[in-house]
């Protein structure tokens, strides 16, 4: 037969168009679009949506925390509880620990992952030590080598970086076209208002969200476009909260600065008082930047409707709720030691499906160029993102009518609780095509850990460019 698959009767949409068309795939590319017969294999998607597997550009897997606290996700079963959720590719973070090399914080993480994934999955660096070593060798080699978007954070005690260590990180990204993504909450502030805060008897999970107000992230983000502007760079502000912050970025943009931006699905749906419920309950919502309130929810949806947003991604960060995760012995004393990040690698596409297309705040065209296409073009994924003859054949076949309760008991993470438990939403991706072979078939799973293919982003040397408005 001609091809390998034939994905008949969907209707596709693209970043650009919605049609209805057969999808011919040959070795693990798509390679036809019309009318089309002779395939090993045919799946029908005749009163289905067809879209491009989603990319995930932002989660954390099998990252090492503080001792006694264990990230519920490895590779395996966060790239299986992608695959459920609709993705094809997710791109987690490589973290130097401070004192370690960039590469063999590489070789670390390379190892956890390669053979291990249903996604496709490609990485981010986290620079925390940025020696002469990093930034004068490594960092331009790893770049040329196709590591080419790396983050730095603006808070947190053992990731930290300065203002004058980050313009030596976009000095860099400057001469190699590196893409610089930043957590932007500034430090000091925090760490002063967790001193009062505690001082007052303040120890609770809600004091984690007053601890870091939205000016503390607005604040950050206007040092973080300016740093940029100095080093003539492009920036990306990930897990934007709210309308203050998303104010800071037009005005950086309304000067000329190339920021782009990212926002996630517990600022559209969660809310600073989640944090505040009964008990310890409140940590299960205890995430950097925090929810904030229905005004700043409002602004999220308005910088997805208007395009201030780029990428939508989940900033997956699975803790479980027990002692190793956000039930810390240290935790439990005060809200400055339950690990910062909550679980939604299965549940963001979902989520914004529902409350985004189907409530008719943005259109599906806007929903795939937000999860996949702009993410796919933004950190250099070569052939991903779109259906288009010569991509990879990365589909999700979607019934756009189907109504789920959001709960623990249907996902697929390894973490044990979901901060959605509840949430009804319409639409749901049933069958998950990576490069051709099924990987997820009417909810179930069919494919191996070993399908995914630990990819490099292309050269970033075109990249900077590229992340041009
Ligand atoms: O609270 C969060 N978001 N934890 C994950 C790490 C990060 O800053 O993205
Ligand atoms: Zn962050
Ligand atoms: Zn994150
Ligand atoms: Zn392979």
């Amino acid at each position: 037969p001609e091809f390998d698959l034939i994905i008949a009767k969907g209707r596709i949409a693209t970043a650009a168009d919605s049609f209805s068309a057969d999808i011919g795939i040959r070795n693990g590319r798509i390679v036809a679009l019309g009318q089309l017969s002779g395939a090993r294999e045919t799946i029908d998607a005749s009163g289905r949506l067809v879209l491009p597997g989603g990319i995930d550009a932002h989660v954390h897997l099998a990252q090492d925390g503080a001792p006694g606290i264990v990230m519920g996700d490895d590779f395996e079963t966060g790239t299986r509880s992608a695959a459920f959720g609709g993705n094809t590719t997710v791109m987690p973070f490589c973290v130097q620990k401070r004192g370690q090399s960039l590469r063999e914080a590489l070789k670390d993480y390379h190892a956890r992952a390669e053979g291990a994934c249903y996604t496709d999955t490609s990485f981010h660096l986290i620079v925390t030590d940025p020696t002469e070593q990093v930034l004068g060798q490594d960092l331009p080699a790893l770049v040329a080598e196709g590591y080419s978007s790396l983050k730095v954070f603006m808070t947190y005690a053992d990731m930290v970086l300065s203002d004058y260590e980050i313009l030596g990180v976009m000095k860099v990204a400057r001469k190699t076209g590196a893409l610089v993504m930043v957590h932007a909450e500034g430090f000091d502030a925090i760490r002063f208002n967790t001193e009062q805060l505690e001082a007052g008897g303040g120890f609770g999970p809600k004091f984690h969200a007053i601890s870091r107000p939205e000016p503390v992230e607005r604040e950050a983000t206007h040092r973080a476009a300016t740093l940029a502007e100095l080093s003539d760079v492009p920036v990306m502000i990930v897990h934007v909260s709210g309308g203050e912050v998303i104010d800071e970025i037009a005005r950086a943009r309304g000067r000329g600065v190339k920021v782009l931006a990212e926002t996630c699905p517990q600022y559209l749906v969660l809310e600073e008082g989640d944090l505040d419920r009964e008990g310890m309950e409140g940590s299960k919502y205890v995430c950097s930047p925090p929810p904030r309130d229905r005004t700043a929810q409002e602004a999220c949806w308005q910088g997805l409707i208007d395009g201030t947003f780029d990428v939508f991604s989940s900033d997956h960060c699975p803790y479980r709720f027990d002692e190793t995760g956000k039930l810390t012995p240290d935790g439990k004393r005060s809200f400055r030691w339950i690990p910062n990040g909550i679980p939604g690698i299965e549940t963001r596409l979902p989520i914004l499906f529902s409350e985004g297309v189907k409530k008719g705040r943005i259109d599906i065209n806007r929903f795939v160029a937000l999860t996949a296409t702009n993410p796919a073009r933004i950190y250099g994924l070569r052939n991903k993102g779109t259906i288009a003859i010569g991509a990879d054949a990365d589909i999700a076949i979607w019934d756009p009518d189907k109504t789920v309760v959001i709960g623990q008991d249907k996902l697929h993470h390894g973490t044990d609780y979901t901060p959605y438990e509840g949430l009804e939403v319409t639409g749901w991706p049933e069958t998950t095509i990576l490069r051709g072979q099924v990987v997820v078939r009417d909810g179930e799973l069919v494919g191996r850990p070993a399908g995914g293919h630990v990819l490099r982003p292309v050269s970033g040397m075109e990249q900077g460019v590229k992340a041009g408005r």
